[in-house]
């Protein structure tokens, strides 16, 4: 048995918080999807502590927007952006082929959720593609810039969601069964637990930990795929509590990616899940909303799904 890793922070620290006293000067980070959302407080937090930080966004004026203003509030001046496309293979590979030099934190942020059933050009079903498989190529892209680094962090951004599915390995693509949004959504987020997994057993040698996380639910563009009916279902169950878990703001709901990425106390910790700036403990029968579920964590699944992945990349 390993020990749960507990932190002073909670679910209502920040991740100004979380980085408060860090140095990360000298340090070089990239955090996908950047331009919205908790990617954006994510990358603030790290240029308050000094770290360049690469915002890697699909569209470079909303990327440009927000360097300019993570600059005025930080006043560093090492916010970079740069043009990547998840669902693009080719915009991966020349994503990983650009960057030059060492990697030392990696915040695989951007997803999508509950989309309308939509496809690549591959076949691949759009919510595994985005938030699965793009950054599983990034990822083993980048993965000699971050071995160059040494002690090179991965988040891996996933959700609670996560407990709503496995990795469906005999219908990944929905191409049998019949299509379904958050089952797909679920699925995905799995597979972001899976892929801390296994990253962090391949790449030990490397000194390269990888965890995943939670961030908590946040007010954020992720609903733009919800249809405004829903939306209002989704936020009645929140304000009556039936969903379970507070809403934060996105400080606080970037606090786990920063903590995963940054804190000392997860110095040398791989393939775990972390939510409210802790390591979550294993999902308890009929709670749909916190812990983790056992087959995210599942070294075998973690495995198959790295060679399913790297097959379906090939
Ligand atoms: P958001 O919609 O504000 O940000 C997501 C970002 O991903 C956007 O910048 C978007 O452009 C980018 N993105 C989407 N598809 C992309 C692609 N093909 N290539 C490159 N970038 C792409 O949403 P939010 O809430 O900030 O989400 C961040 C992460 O947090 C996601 O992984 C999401 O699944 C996760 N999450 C969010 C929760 C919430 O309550 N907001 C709850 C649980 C998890």
């Amino acid at each position: 048995m390993t020990t749960r890793i507990t932190t002073p922070f909670s679910a209502a620290s920040t991740a100004a918080e979380v980085v408060d006293g860090l140095d990360l000067s000298g340090r070089r980070a990239i955090v996908t999807g950047g331009a919205s959302g908790i990617g954006i407080e994510t990358a603030r937090a790290l240029a308050s502590a000094g770290a360049e930080v690469t915002l890697a966004v699909r569209q470079l004026d909303a990327g440009e927007r927000t360097a300019e203003d993570i600059i005025e509030t930080t006043g560093n001046k090492q916010v970079l952006v740069a043009r990547l496309d998840l669902t693009d293979q080719a915009s991966v590979a020349a994503f990983a082929e650009g960057w030059d030099g060492p990697l030392h934190i990696l915040v695989n942020n951007a997803g999508v959720m509950a989309t309308p059933e939509m496809r690549t050009p591959e076949g691949w079903e759009m919510q595994f593609a985005t938030n699965h498989l793009g950054h599983f190529a990034l990822a083993t892209g980048l993965r000699h810039a971050l071995a160059a680094a040494g002690g090179a962090r991965v988040a891996s951004v996933s959700s609670s969601v996560h407990l709503r599915s496995p990795v469906v390995f005999d219908d990944i693509h929905f191409r049998e069964r019949a299509y379904e949004p958050w089952s797909a959504y679920a699925q995905s987020k799995t597979a972001n637990v899976l892929f801390a997994v296994e990253a962090s057993r391949r790449w030990a040698d490397d000194g390269i930990t990888v965890n995943a996380l939670m961030p908590g639910v946040i007010h954020t563009n992720l609903l733009r795929h919800i249809s405004e009916e829903e939306q209002e279902r989704l936020r009645a169950a929140v304000a009556v509590g039936d969903a379970g878990l507070p809403v934060k703001t996105v400080e606080q709901g970037a606090a786990t990616s920063v903590l995963v990425a940054t804190s000392p106390l997860l110095a040398g910790v791989g393939g775990r899940y972390f939510e409210d700036c802790n390591e979550a403990e294993p999902n308890q029968p009929g709670n749909s909303r916190q812990g983790i579920a056992a087959y995210a964590l599942d070294p075998e699944a973690a495995e198959r799904l790295w060679q399913v992945s790297l097959d379906t990349l090939a």
